[in-house]
């Protein structure tokens, strides 16, 4: 018999739903939220009140997607509704507590209602397993090096349900560098992704950020964030700062609207450095060569390429999701549920969410 899940994602500012069937992604229905915009940054109590709207039509969308799919297949004719769900997944940890609530209750009161088995999944344990949803798939154990806006990890992954966090940012997260940065730069919320298309005109080399010297497999952004400070306050004469180099606010407007593209790219490809000569390090030190990248950050086009050109120079099988895997989505829940859902990792209807969470 297939296996039939039907995940739901709420931990942050997106409302998402996926089924999957027997590992295939049927359906991932997205709604994002625009309520936030205008506040710089995402507003908890806001983000949970359109969850609340969103969550019935999203999760309809998606079994009605997920059921189109299927009879579009000539070899699997099958209705779907949402007793022939085998199992319901939900994001339990780490996120917004109030967004995982909605999330989970939902998940929880279907479940009961359904008389169906609940899997309680982790955000970041999916992020990494969004590269298990299409072909070619990494062979175990792999690396996945995991970057979103709350968490930057390097990942050592034995099986689809065992992992292991070998290295992990000491304060902010690569996502957090993108946004904050950004931010910085009078960019509007979340500013990675317009890094990523300003920085594409730019020249990488025209402005030198420090790379921070921390031991082991770990990383730490907050460095980077004070020097691109200091650096704007001085109007690009200097990274530390400086009384006689300081600039007026027009002075310093005019240096970042002229030399944008430059600034951007110089940001990213110091933020790319930093994560990809500390993934370097992690396969010497495993032997391990079958390697990943995963999370919203891993849809940077910078990091992409020099992920790609790593791997070719040293031997890598280098993996990284389609886009629509790689930021926050239903999928990655719903393939992770899969593998639990085969491993018998069930919960009880007493589970919590929980807005942090041990591995
Ligand atoms: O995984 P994700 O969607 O949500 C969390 O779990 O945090 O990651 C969101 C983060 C944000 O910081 C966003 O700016 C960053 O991913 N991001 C990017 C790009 N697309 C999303 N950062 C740099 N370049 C991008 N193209
Ligand atoms: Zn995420």
């Amino acid at each position: 018999m297939p296996v039939t899940i039907l995940a739901i994602e709420s931990s942050c500012d997106e409302t998402a739903a996926s089924v999957c069937c027997d590992g295939k992604i049927l359906s991932n229905i997205i709604a994002g939220q625009t309520v936030h915009e205008k506040y710089g940054g995402i507003v908890p109590e806001l983000a949970s009140r359109a969850h609340i709207q969103n969550i019935i039509p999203v999760v309809a969308e998606s079994l009605k997607i997920a059921g189109q799919n299927l009879k579009s297949d000539p070899d699997n004719y099958r209705d779907l509704n949402l007793k022939s769900i085998d199992a319901i997944a939900f994001t339990q940890s780490p996120g917004l507590i109030g967004s995982l609530l909605v999330g989970s209750q939902f998940a929880k009161s279907l479940a009961l209602s359904l008389g169906k088995p609940l899997i309680a999944v982790h955000h970041m344990q999916a992020h990494v397993l969004a590269n298990l949803i299409s072909d070619p798939k990494p062979g175990f154990p792999f690396l996945c090096l995991t970057v979103s806006g709350g968490h930057t990890q390097i990942v050592l992954c034995e099986s689809p349900v065992k992992m292991k966090v070998i290295g992990e940012t000491i304060d902010d997260a690569a996502g957090e560098a993108f946004d904050k940065s950004a931010r910085l730069l009078g960019l509007p919320y979340p500013g990675g992704p317009l890094i990523d298309k300003y920085a594409k005109t730019g020249n990488a080399n025209r402005f030198n950020f420090p790379e921070p010297q921390i031991p082991g497999l770990n990383f730490s952004f907050s460095g980077l964030k004070t020097s691109i400070l200091y650096f704007l306050m001085n109007a690009g004469k200097s990274n530390l700062f400086k009384e006689e180099f300081a600039a007026t606010e027009l002075e310093k407007k005019k240096f970042i609207d002229e030399n944008l593209a430059d600034i951007c790219a110089s940001i990213q490809h110091r933020i790319v450095t930093i994560l990809l000569n500390k993934l370097k390090k992690a396969s010497i030190e495993t032997g391990i060569k079958d390697i990943c990248i995963a999370g919203g950050v891993s849809a940077n086009s910078g990091l992409r390429n020099a992920f790609e050109a790593m791997g070719k120079k040293y031997n890598w099988n280098t993996f990284i999701p389609k886009f629509e895997y790689c930021t926050d989505n239903a999928a990655m829940i719903a393939i992770t549920g899969y593998y639990k859902f085969l491993a018998g990792q069930f919960e009880e209807l007493s589970v919590t969410a929980g807005a942090r969470a041990e591995w």
